[in-house]
């Protein structure tokens, strides 16, 4: 499907069938979101898939009623590290440093700059950064959905503090920022009617 075509398809779907989707399919999203490109490429983020249909339904009295977290094939759980400090960034650098083939501690100077640059925000700021980024995977993750005719729905109406207990973020050092269900939109999904509204390309894009 033609860029275009699968971003005017997609749409955010708010009644599933009871189709699952394939492990094969699930990989690729997955791999896509992977690939993302992050700030520094930190990637100060971490992807859960939920597929147990039992966690589905512990996670529903925190979905302000969005049954769709319960009824979708796979729930993706965009989590953000709660920890953001020298040692997270130090360690990213050397893993760099070794996928790259490189001396342990060639990419010190530009480690120290990073290191300058983010521990200068606030708690607040980093986890905001956090959020910003794992966005960015949010979007790849849909398009890659869309051009594989694979339907979701992006969320950010849910408990946030809910789903962190029912899934034990806080020991894995995350919390959850954003959530997308996956499937294939029902065929009574009174969504898949409606036309897509966005601004006008002239208020939209401005050219100077
Ligand atoms: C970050 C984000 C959070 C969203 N949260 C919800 C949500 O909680 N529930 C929902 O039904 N749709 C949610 N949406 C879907 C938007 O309402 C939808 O994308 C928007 O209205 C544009 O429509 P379309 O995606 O169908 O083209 C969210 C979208 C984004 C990008």
């Amino acid at each position: 499907m033609a860029i275009l075509e699968a971003l005017n398809w997609r749409y955010a779907v708010r009644e599933f069938s009871d189709k699952q989707l394939s492990d094969e399919t699930i990989a690729e999203l997955v791999e896509a979101t992977r690939l993302s490109p992050s700030a520094y490429g930190l990637q100060p983020y971490k992807l859960l898939v939920v597929k147990s249909p039992e966690i589905k339904n512990e996670l529903l009295p925190y979905a302000m009623g969005q049954t769709k977290v319960r009824d979708c094939s796979h729930l993706f759980i965009l989590t953000v590290n709660t920890t953001i400090d020298a040692d997270f960034i130090e360690q990213h650098f050397a893993h760099v440093e070794r996928e790259r083939g490189l001396e342990a501690g060639a990419l010190a100077g530009f480690t120290q700059h990073v290191k300058d640059v983010m521990l200068s925000m606030s708690a607040e700021q980093l986890q905001q950064w956090a959020e910003n980024q794992v966005h960015i995977a949010l979007g790849n993750l849909l398009t890659t959905a869309a051009l594989k005719q694979v339907d979701a729905c992006p969320m950010a109406g849910f408990e946030n503090q809910g789903f962190d207990e029912v899934l034990g973020l806080a020991e894995l050092g995350l919390r959850s920022a954003v959530i997308c269900a996956l499937g294939e939109r029902a065929d009574t999904d009174v969504s898949s009617a409606e036309r897509k509204v966005r601004l006008p390309i002239n208020d939209f894009s401005l050219e100077i």
